[in-house]
């Protein structure tokens, strides 16, 4: 069976660099589950689609031209590695996160990033729903201040506009959602491994996952 490691956690958390630096490492794949709800966010948004129709933006996702290569994005040919990243995107990938239609249109697709030699992934439900039987699954967190700091240096070394304090609003009101929706809410699983690196370096993150990893494989 295809090893999986499935991060997930809280938005602005840190997973998906962590995740990437420990795929690079194994020499593994790397899906960033989000990317693909916010790729649907940006399609509905270009479309003019209501946000509010559950099956119009599951036949979006269902239909969604995208394209991973190296550590860039393309949606129907155009890069949108940076295009993505808004706020504003985050935010209506979240609203739209929350239809089950969408996330069962988005469940096929996810699940064919798993391949030889293995997978590193993050998001919400990679090691609920998505993966399952994952050989090692990690709720990465943080505080939500650690967070909003760490969301704004993200931003700022893209070049956009950032302010701390809404950032935190976001962030907030985005655990909130997350969390409370009826389908795939955001959680610490029962076999998941709680890795809390408000005070940890993006190296003692990227070990920590490691060693959980080889712990794993003596056994
Ligand atoms: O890191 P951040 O939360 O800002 O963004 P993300 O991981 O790119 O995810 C954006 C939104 O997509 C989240 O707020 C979730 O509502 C949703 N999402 C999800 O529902 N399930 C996933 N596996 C990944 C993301």
């Amino acid at each position: 069976k295809i090893p999986v490691i499935a991060i997930d956690g809280p938005s602005a958390s840190g997973k998906g660099t962590v995740a990437q630096l420990v795929a690079r490492k194994l020499g593994f794949h790397y899906l960033d589950s989000g990317a693909l709800y916010r790729l649907v966010a940006l399609k509905t948004m270009q479309l003019n689609t209501d946000t509010q129709n559950p099956i119009a933006v599951a036949e979006i996702a269902i239909h969604l031209n995208v394209f991973f290569k190296d550590e860039h994005i393309y949606l129907d040919d155009t890069i949108v590695t940076n295009a993505i990243r808004t706020e504003q995107c985050g935010i209506v990938a979240s609203q739209l996160a929350a239809y089950p239609q969408v996330r069962a249109a988005l469940t096929e697709r996810q699940r064919a990033f798993r391949q030889l030699p293995g997978l590193v992934t993050d998001g919400r439900d990679m090691g609920s729903v998505i993966f399952p039987d994952a050989v090692l699954k990690i709720y990465l967190t943080a505080s939500a201040e650690v967070r909003a700091q760490r969301r704004y240096k993200q931003l700022i070394e893209k070049g956009m506009n950032a302010n701390i304090a809404d950032l935190l609003q976001d962030i907030q009101k985005r655990d909130e959602r997350d969390s409370s929706r009826s389908i795939a809410p955001l959680q610490q699983g029962v076999d998941a491994k709680l890795l809390d690196t408000t005070s940890l370096t993006i190296s003692q993150a990227q070990d920590a996952v490691l060693s959980w990893y080889n712990d794993m494989l003596a056994r």
